[in-house]
């Protein structure tokens, strides 16, 4: 078991537009469905918003010099499509572009390497008024345009497009059957087809996407989607476990219904036949498959924990076992600890899905109890010993061949966590919200070390 990354290994941090940048109606931003969603009371804990977060979009300088101290060489943030088209679509707001032009200026000029995600779950609400967001097959062609004038506009600056983040995250948390998704916009559907269908839109829209990056990329780039998919781990690496696992891969989570389709242009036969067994097969195109199918320079992988499998005696051939109530968890009621999910993610995407381009590690990180000391510090030796677990295990997947590039810690600072606002704090920098002050955890320390050693410290 190695320690060591090779060398050029790209490592980096991760953030995304609404849950960091603030400055919510600031140079013609429009609200995003989480602004409105923020809004409606009882969605959000503590009535958090999204309106001055971490105030990125005015202390990104600081945040930027954070990150060339600690010696990373990469930054994987998203841009929020209400700043660049406020209406979703027509009139592009150039004070909105000024900002990400600043930001990668600043990036460039400490030589970090910028990972642009497209879109991390903020689309303006003006879409969802209009049609209903991811709900019409519209927003797929919107998010395309939407996506052309972003790569027109910043491609001189940007290598790394990444179309979506984690599509089922916004669409299958988004929208629930008979009940609203604790996910913007929080809607209630009528069908589980209904949700299947949203999430297809957002394949589409992954694939026209590619399409525009290819179309209007002014410099040679790399493409992705990151996608938070489902680790099965086989319990024990018996070859019967781990043939249980590799069979798990495309039945757990949303795999078969989103990763599956996406590189390999067909829902998974197991889904796709459940599915229509249950008339929640989405509607599509004859076209809409291949368009879904584009071929990727890169994948993200976001992945935080994991399922464990084992071999059964079923026409399953697996089974998932159910974590123990004293299993190791850090502060998110789905973080169980699951190391070797980091392994498994590359091996099962090239095993399973015959995947041949490049890994990058997208998001990997954990939420902790983080409090500061009497004397300002913020101990947090149980984020040290998740993430020196978790990346000894990305060594060992890179040492077996697994093409991963890179990794982005999620996250660089404290932030908006979704329905839960900023009760969990994911960063390696604790932000002191009243005053905004950056305070590197020790785990920033720590990770900085790993970073100069290009290995596990
Ligand atoms: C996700 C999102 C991030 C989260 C992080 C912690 O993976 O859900 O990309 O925005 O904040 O993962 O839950």
């Amino acid at each position: 078991m190695t320690d060591s990354f090779p060398s050029g290994f790209q490592w980096g941090v991760a953030t995304a537009s609404y849950q960091i940048e603030g400055a919510a109606a600031e140079d013609g931003r429009a609200p995003s469905v989480w602004d409105a969603f923020a809004r409606s009371p009882g969605r959000v804990l503590g009535g958090d918003t999204g309106d001055v977060a971490c105030d990125h979009y005015h202390r990104y300088r600081d945040d930027v010099a954070i990150m060339a101290s600690l010696g990373v060489r990469a930054y994987r943030f998203s841009i929020a499509w209400p700043r660049v088209l406020p209406r979703g679509h027509g009139a592009v707001n150039q004070r909105g572009l000024d900002f990400y032009r600043r930001l990668l200026d600043e990036l460039g000029r400490h030589g970090i390497t910028p990972r642009v995600t497209l879109y991390h779950w903020d689309h303006p609400q003006a879409l969802e008024d209009e049609y209903g967001g991811w709900r019409s097959r519209r927003m797929a062609q919107d998010f395309a345009d939407y996506v052309g004038v972003v790569v027109r506009e910043l491609g001189d600056r940007v290598e790394h497009w990444t179309t979506l983040n984690e599509i089922a995250c916004f669409t299958h948390f988004s929208y629930d059957v008979g009940k609203p998704g604790f996910h913007a916009p929080g809607v209630a559907l009528a069908s589980r087809k209904r949700v299947w269908q949203t999430s297809h839109h957002a394949l589409l829209g992954h694939g026209l996407a590619v399409q525009a990056i290819r179309a209007h990329a002014t410099r040679p780039c790399r493409v992705s989607l990151v996608d938070n998919l489902t680790v099965p781990v086989p319990v024990t690496e018996s070859p019967t476990d781990v043939a249980a696992a590799s069979r798990a891969f495309g039945a757990v989570g949303t795999n078969g219904g989103v990763l599956v389709p996406a590189l390999t242009g067909r829902y998974e036969e197991r889904f796709a036949r459940a599915a229509e067994a249950r008339g929640e097969l989405p509607d599509m195109e004859p076209e809409d498959l291949a368009t879904i199918a584009q071929p990727l320079d890169e994948l993200g992988l976001n992945v935080y924990t994991g399922v464990y499998a084992r071999a059964a005696a079923s026409d399953a051939g697996f089974e998932l076992l159910p974590f123990p109530g004293g299993y190791p968890k850090l502060d998110m009621p789905w973080l169980d600890v699951v190391p070797d999910a980091l392994y498994w993610a590359p091996r099962h995407c090239v095993e399973q899905l015959g995947f041949g381009g490049d890994f990058f590690v997208s998001e990997n990180g954990c939420a902790a109890r983080d409090a500061l000391t009497a004397n300002g510090e913020v101990l947090d030796l149980d984020r040290i010993v998740y993430l020196r677990c978790y990346l000894r295990q990305l060594a060992r997947a890179i040492a077996d061949g697994y093409r991963v590039r890179g990794y982005c810690l999620w996250s660089l600072l404290d932030n908006f966590e979704w329905a839960w606002g900023y009760a969990k704090r994911f960063g390696i920098v604790y932000v002191d919200y009243p005053t905004q002050r950056r305070i590197p955890k020790a785990s920033a320390r720590w990770y900085s070390e790993c970073v100069r050693q290009n290995r596990v410290v």
